[in-house]
This record gives C-alpha cells, structure tokens and sequence, in this order.
C-alpha cells in the first residue's frame, strides 16, 4: 500500500504517451546500502604523503557481488580498509545503510589474502565461534551452533576441531569466508581471497562462493585483479584505473559464471575489460 502511494505521484509526471522506441523510465532503485562518495584516500609518511584513491564514487545496492578490479597498487585493499572504517577519508563520505562509517563495525567483515588470518591456537569451530561471541555478544553455545551451521555449510564438517597448521591454504579461506559468513554482515569485504590459491583450488572457491551466495545473498564488496574473476565472481565490476586510483568504468556482468569460461560472450567481455585496464591514462594526475 504504502509502495503504491510513493509512486503514485512519479507515474503522475510521466508523458501520458511515449514514443515507441522509448523505454519508460526505470523504477527507481532502492538507495544503495553502501554509497562511497567523492571519496580519496591518502596515506601520510614522515617525507610525503601518498595519494591511494582518488574521488572514488560507488554505490553497492543490497545483495550486489561488487568487484573492485584494477593494477597492483591502484588502492583497491585501500579502499576496502576505508569500507572496514580502518581508514577515514581525506575527502569524501562512505555510508551503510545511510549511516556514515565512522570506524570499524561488526556490519563489515573483511576476509584477506593471505592464510594466516586465523589465530593459530584456536580450532576451526573456535575461530569461527570467538567473533560470534566477542563481536555480536552470543552466549558460548548459540555461538558453537552457529559456527557448526557455517562450518558445514563451507563444507568442513571433519575439520571442525583441527587446528589451521592442519590445514590446506583452501581450506583455511573457507575457515576464514565461514567466520565472515557466520556474523552475518551487512557486507562481506573480500580482498583477494583466492589470489594465494592454486589455479584448481581457486576456481572451486569461486563455485563454492557463488553456491553461498546464492543461499543466503549477501553483499560483497570483492576486490581482485583478475579479469576473468571480476566476471565469474561479480554482478557489477567497477575498473579502477592505476595509482592513484579513480573509477575508469562501471561494468554489468551478470550473465557470466564459471559456465561462460570460454565462451565468445565471455572473451568479448574479457577483451574490453582488458581494453579499459590497459588504456593509457586519460586521468590527469592529481
Ligand atoms: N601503509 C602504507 N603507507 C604508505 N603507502 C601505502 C601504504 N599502504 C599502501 N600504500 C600505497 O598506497 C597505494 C595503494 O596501495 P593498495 O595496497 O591499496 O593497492 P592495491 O590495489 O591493493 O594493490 P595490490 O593489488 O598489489 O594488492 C600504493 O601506491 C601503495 O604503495
Ligand atoms: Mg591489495
């Protein structure tokens, strides 16, 4: 009812008729859940100060797969601290949900490159279950549960009281995804979180990752700089041109997954990704 209300008086502006050719005006899409505005971000040493990212605008809606793509080096992990609220903004806001981050929040969760993001001391279940307690305040068994549900659910049912020196790289960022996953974030913040796995390994994370997704739609903000992973993984890629990074492009890529590997569509798409990456500088330099 009250939807209908709300566009009733934008349907009202609208030309009584439209020419055959023209495609009404979409709906207007729900404001995004996080909106990244003007957004630059610099760090500051003793001799200079170096600019990472530079009048960053995205906006990521609710459910979207996010990729950040772009060269070494260009700010991408930058500004996924910024979304983290690790960093603040020398310009520029960053919002959830309509709220400016102000630091870090158990809304945001980052999963990282590298394996040894979990305490080492703690078994698979404990790790998943520690932020559970510590972070969204669970009593110790509702904490276990949970983090035996999202154990399972990345398929490391066996390995719940193994320590991560017992296990493979793979299957340490699955430990790492499930304690994400677990807390249940407004958005899940991935920085590479294949990039130190096996070509093999790398491409069942990406299956079991869309299999997730598709389960439960959370939104993540992904960051990678392969092309073919931008496609697989994202819904929507935005090209970061080299340091400093600035938007270069804004790409829909929902029609591809690990099936388009290969494929004309899926080549094509790579081509002109690779065209927009690879293109000499158009920014000028701040
Ligand atoms: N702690 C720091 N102090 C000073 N400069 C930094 C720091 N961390 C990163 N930088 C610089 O900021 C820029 C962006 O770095 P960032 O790590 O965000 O790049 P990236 O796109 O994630 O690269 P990669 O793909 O290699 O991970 C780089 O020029 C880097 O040298
Ligand atoms: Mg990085």
């Amino acid at each position: 009812m009250t939807l209908l209300a709300e566009r009733e008086p934008v349907a009202a502006t609208r030309p009584p008729v439209l020419p055959v050719d023209e495609v009404p005006a979409p709906r207007a899409l729900p404001a995004p859940l996080l909106r990244i505005a003007g957004v630059s971000l610099e760090y500051r040493t003793p001799e200079r100060v170096v600019r990472a990212a530079h009048r960053i605008d995205l906006d990521v809606h609710e459910a979207d797969r996010f990729v950040l793509l772009g060269p070494s080096g260009c700010g991408k992990s930058t500004l996924l601290k910024a979304v983290a609220g690790f960093i603040a903004p020398v310009e520029g806001t960053i919002t959830l949900a309509g709220a400016p981050v102000r630091g870090p929040g158990p809304d945001r969760i980052v999963v990282f490159q590298e394996f040894d993001q979990l305490p080492p001391w703690k078994t698979v279940v404990e790790n998943v279950a520690f932020p559970l307690r510590v972070a969204r305040g669970f009593g110790r068994r509702e904490a276990l549960e949970r983090a035996r549900a999202t154990i399972d659910k990345v398929g490391l049912s066996a390995f719940a009281t193994s320590y991560p020196h017992q296990l493979s790289g793979g299957m340490k960022q699955r430990v790492a995804i499930a304690r994400a996953l677990a807390m249940q974030p407004r958005v899940l913040l991935m920085d590479e979180p294949f990039a130190a796995l096996d070509a093999l390994t790398r491409r069942r994370m990406q299956e079991e990752l869309l299999a997730l997704w598709d389960e439960s739609r959370p939104t993540l903000l992904f960051v990678t700089h392969s092309i073919e992973e931008a496609l697989v993984v994202g819904n929507r890629i935005a090209v970061l041109s080299p340091h400093p990074g600035r938007v270069r492009a804004e790409v829909n890529a929902h029609e591809f997954d690990l099936s388009s590997l290969g494929s004309r569509a899926f080549q094509a798409a790579v081509q002109r990704l690779h065209a927009r990456l690879f293109e000499p500088a158009a920014e000028a330099p701040r």
